[in-house]
């Protein structure tokens, strides 16, 4: 009798567990662990993000219509109501925070997950070679114009959703506060310049995800380039234009329609928006 066969048998029954756990891992986690299932995760939550920054931009061109204030407010309150009375009030608005959220978070982790395991498997950069020197650059540019996005999008929600960076926010008037925070000329500035930079991630990140979701034929790149150019272009003059707007002089002061505004300009005879406007009841 060999000595070693105890051992061998020991591990001959303990393959199929080992075999066992990993099956037992869900394909998702098992798909996400991989390069290919990150660049998906990044392309498919990219285009989540991009059609809210690309709805969100056509909402706020109620900016520019004719009775503005009221136009831009009642939309404000047609979100918060959507969906009533089968979903609470805000019910659907925080179905899709919470997509947003969830997309973000996916979005950022994949990023970051990618960065770390290219480092790993090439811990020195390559010399030279001008297809990886513009891999690179593009892969740099989406990392610094993604965390700068990122800053950005925190203080947007302090100044226009949360009201703390805003010392004139008053809750569900949109229309106010935007034109009061882009009146600020830093804040403009602010605006502008990460516009400027969400373009340059919409447009490096629309083109690449053609190539993450293995879509990507050398035959159609025109169509693909005049697609990122066309989305980021879009996106970026809509949402450029709001604070020049503001700033120029081209969209009026509020009037301050409602009860709470009026209240807190100290005028008389406060009506409401849902007076003003039959069947919206605001702030309820
Ligand atoms: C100059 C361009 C923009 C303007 C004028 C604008 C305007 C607004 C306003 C007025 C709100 C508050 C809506 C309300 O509470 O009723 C808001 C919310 C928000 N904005 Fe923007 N926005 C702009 C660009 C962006 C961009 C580029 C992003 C993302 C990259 C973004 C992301 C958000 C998010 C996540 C919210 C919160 C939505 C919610 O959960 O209620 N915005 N924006």
């Amino acid at each position: 009798m060999h000595s070693g066969s105890a051992p061998r048998t020991s591990a001959a029954a303990q393959a199929p567990a080992v075999r066992q756990r990993r099956k037992q891992q869900a394909w998702f986690l098992d798909f996400y662990g991989s390069a290919i299932g990150k660049k998906a995760v990044m392309a498919v939550t990219g285009i989540v993000l991009l059609g809210f920054v690309l709805v969100h931009m056509i909402g706020n061109l109620k900016l520019y219509y004719p009775d503005a204030e009221r136009h831009l407010n009642e939309y404000g309150e047609w979100l918060r109501a959507f969906g009533e009375p089968a979903l609470p009030h805000t019910g659907f608005l925080w179905i899709m925070r919470g997509a947003l959220i969830l997309s973000f978070v996916l979005h950022i982790h994949a990023a970051i997950s990618l960065t770390l395991m290219n480092r790993q498997a090439r811990p020195v950069k390559y010399q030279g070679g001008r297809s990886y020197a513009a891999a690179d650059y593009a892969a740099r540019t989406m990392r610094w114009s993604g965390i700068i996005v990122g800053f950005y999008v925190l203080f947007h929600l302090a100044d226009l959703t949360w009201g703390n960076a805003n010392p004139d926010f008053i809750r569900g008037e949109p229309y106010n506060n935007l034109y009061y925070s882009f009146e600020r000329v830093p804040v403009a500035i602010v605006y502008i310049v990460a516009n400027l930079l969400l373009g340059l991630h919409i447009y490096h990140g629309a083109w690449s995800l053609f190539q993450s979701l293995g879509l990507a034929n050398p035959r159609f790149n025109h169509w693909r380039r005049a697609f990122a150019v066309g989305l980021a272009a879009v996106i970026v003059v809509g949402n450029v234009s709001f604070p020049i707007a503001v700033l120029s002089g081209a969209v009026d002061e509020p009037e301050h329609i409602t009860d709470e505004a009026r209240q807190l300009d100290g005028l008389p005879g406060a009506a409401s928006l849902s007076e003003l406007v039959p069947g919206v009841a605001l702030h309820a």
